[in-house]
């Protein structure tokens, strides 16, 4: 009687440890995907901070480029006159949550760029942590949003390079967390698979 109790417990306490594991998981990149969609909310208001500009093209509220028109890193200029605070470092993320579509991001966030430790306003002095690759969505899967968010710190940033295989469901909330990472502005563009 008592081991037969004991016994359940111990199904029921492996039960809960693999469940909430599996769970844990598969949860843990939907975050990431919300997270970036948070950020871009809150730092769109502030968007005018930063320029990004492809070629002729300056994104803006709505921009759509196509993949030829995105595949080259853009020319960033950050407005030092809107930042709060001087003499601090800038990151630049670029990241897509809609991967490989916005019904289904099961590969999402997936990671475009990292860019920083800069303290020129066009990220020139900046430290590249995972090199820029522009959109290719896959045919068929819409309109992919090109998140880009623009964070301050006080001390630099200390990430190993990203390799390309770790874009995909990059732990976005973990990198900002453990940089201590402030939000300053977001915008985005489109380009459709
Ligand atoms: C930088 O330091 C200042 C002063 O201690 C603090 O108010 C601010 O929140 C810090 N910024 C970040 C992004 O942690």
């Amino acid at each position: 009687m008592h081991c037969a109790v004991i016994y359940k417990f111990h199904c029921l306490f492996i039960y809960l440890l693999v469940f909430s594991t599996m769970s844990g998981n598969k949860g843990d990149h939907r975050e990431d995907v919300e997270y970036v969609l948070k950020e871009l909310k809150e730092g769109a208001p502030h968007g005018d901070l930063f320029e990004v500009t492809y070629g002729e093209t300056t994104v803006d509220h709505n921009t759509e480029l196509t993949k030829d028109e995105s595949k080259t890193k853009p020319v960033i200029e950050v407005d030092n006159t809107k930042l709060k605070a001087k003499n601090q470092f800038l990151t630049l993320v670029v990241i897509d949550p809609d991967a490989p579509s916005r019904d289904n991001p099961a590969n999402g966030p997936y990671l475009h760029y990292i860019v920083a430790n800069a303290q020129k306003m066009d990220f020139s002095d900046g430290t590249t942590i995972c090199n820029y690759m522009g959109p290719s969505p896959p045919s068929g899967t819409g309109p992919h949003r090109y998140v880009f968010l623009l964070y301050i710190s006080n001390d630099t940033v200390q990430h190993d390079k990203v390799q390309d295989s770790q874009r995909k469901q990059f732990h976005i909330r973990d990198f900002v967390r453990k940089n201590n990472l402030g939000l300053e502005a977001a915008k985005y563009f489109t380009t459709s698979g």
